[in-house]
C-alpha cells in the first residue's frame, strides 16, 4: 500500500512540491474483537481495534511524521528536534534518518520503554536523556529548537495533526460510514485532536470521542495539571497535555467523555489483548480497551459500532511482560517426559 500522503494527497498539506518522506505508512488493519464485544454485553462485529502499531516504526506516529519531516525538508530545515516518552523519538529518528536531516530527541531518563530506545539509537538520533518528566523533556525541547534553528516535531506542529488525521479516514472507508464510539488513550492529547479533526473532515455523523488517561497521569480529569504523573504506561505519563484545547473540543462537540482508568485496569486490558484476541500492544494502547471495559461495567449505554486505537506495539515494550509470573521449563537433554502442567 502507498503512505497516507499519496492516499490522501487532497486531504493534506503538501504540494507537488513537496519532497514526500514516507515509509508507506498507514493502511493499518481494523481488527474485530468479538470476545472484547461480548464482555461488555455487544454482538460478535461490533467492536474493532485500529491497530496502529503495524506502521512502520510500530506506533500511529508515522502517520503525523511523513507529513511533518516532509514539510520540514521543504522549508529547507537543517534538523528536527523533539520531546518524547519514546514513539514520536522513534518515528521522528526513523524519517529524519530517510530524509538526511538531523534528529535531536529528548526523553525524560529511565522514563522510556527499550525498544523506543533501541530504533532511536539505531536510526541515528541524538538522544539527551532529561532528569525529570516529559514536561520538563517538551519545555527544554521547545527552547533548544530556537537556538538551533531546527524544526519541532512534536504534535505542537500542525502538520503532525494532519497526518494523523487520516486515520480516521482510514476506519469510515472501511465501515462504511464512522463508527458511533472511538476509545483511545491520551496523554500529550494529539492523537484525540487529529482523529477528531479527521472524522470532522471526512463524513457527516461523527462518533463520541471517549479518551483515557492513566489515573496517576489525568491532567484533563482533574482540570489541572499533574506535577508528577505516574503510571505502568510511560507513553502516556504525561502532566500537562500540549493540545489540551484540541481534546477538550473534540470531547465537547462530540458529546463524549474524557476519564480515566488505574494501571491495574490498564494491564489487565493488556493482557487480556494479548491472551483472548492475539493482539499484543504496549501498555498505553491498552488505556482504550480498559476505558471501553470500564463503560461497560458502569453500564454506560454502548450500540452500534465500536472503534478502540491500539496505538503502539507490545514489542516497544518487552520489559512489562517479563514482569509478570510466568512459568518457563528447562527440558534436559535426555529426559524422557517433559514436564508440562495440566493446563498451561
Ligand atoms: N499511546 C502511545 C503508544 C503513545 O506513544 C502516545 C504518546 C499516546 C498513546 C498518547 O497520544 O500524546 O497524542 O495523546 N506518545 C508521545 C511520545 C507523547 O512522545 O511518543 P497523544
Amino acid at each position: 500500500m502507498k503512505g497516507i500522503i499519496e492516499r490522501y494527497r487532497s486531504r493534506l498539506p503538501v504540494t507537488d512540491k513537496t519532497p514526500i518522506v514516507t515509509l508507506n505508512e498507514g493502511s493499518t488493519p481494523l481488527v474485530r474483537a468479538d470476545l472484547i464485544a461480548a464482555s461488555v454485553g455487544l454482538t460478535a462485529g461490533s467492536v474493532f481495534l485500529k491497530c496502529e502499531g503495524s506502521n512502520p516504526t510500530g506506533s500511529f506516529k508515522d502517520r503525523g511524521m511523513t507529513v511533518a519531516i516532509s514539510k520540514a525538508l521543504e522549508a529547507g530545515a537543517k534538523g528536527v528536534i523533539c520531546a518524547s516518552t519514546g514513539n514520536t523519538a522513534a518515528s521522528a529518528a526513523a524519517y529524519a534518518a530517510r530524509a538526511g536531516l538531523r534528529c535531536v530527541i529528548f526523553v525524560p531518563k529511565a522514563g522510556v520503554a527499550l525498544g523506543k530506545l533501541a530504533q532511536a539509537i539505531m536510526h541515528g538520533a541524538q538522544i539527551v536523556e532529561v532528569r525529570g518528566n516529559f514536561d520538563k523533556a517538551l519545555s527544554i525541547a521547545l527552547g533548544r529548537a530556537k537556538d538551533l534553528g531546527y524544526t519541532v516535531v512534536n504534535s505542537v506542529n500542525p502538520h503532525r495533526i494532519e497526518g494523523q488525521k487520516t486515520a480516521a479516514f482510514e476506519i469510515v472507508e472501511e465501515l462504511g460510514s464512522p463508527p458511533d464510539f472511538h476509545f483511545l488513550p491520551v496523554g500529550n492529547a494529539g492523537n484525540i485532536t487529529a482523529y477528531w479533526k479527521g472524522y470532522c473532515e471526512f463524513a457527516d455523523k461523527r462518533p463520541r470521542m471517549m479518551g483515557f488517561q492513566a489515573a496517576g497521569a489525568a491532567p484533563l480529569v482533574l482540570g489541572r495539571p499533574v506535577k508528577d504523573p505516574k503510571t505502568v504506561a510511560s507513553a502516556i505519563r504525561i502532566g500537562n497535555p500540549a493540545c489540551r484545547e484540541g481534546a477538550l473540543r473534540a470531547r465537547d462537540e462530540s458529546d463524549g467523555a474524557i476519564e480515566s482508568v488505574t494501571d491495574a485496569e490498564i494491564l489487565s486490558a493488556y493482557r487480556l489483548l494479548a491472551k483472548a484476541e492475539g493482539v499484543f500492544c504496549e501498555p498505553a494502547s491498552a488505556a482504550s480497551v480498559a476505558g471501553l471495559l470500564k463503560c461497560g461495567r458502569h453500564k454506560v449505554p454502548l450500540f452500534g459500532k465500536i472503534v478502540c486505537t491500539l496505538t503502539g506495539h507490545g514489542l516497544k515494550d518487552p520489559q512489562t511482560p517479563l514482569g509478570f509470573k510466568h512459568r518457563r521449563l528447562t527440558y534436559a537433554a535426555g529426559a524422557k517426559r517433559l514436564p508440562l502442567a495440566r493446563k498451561p
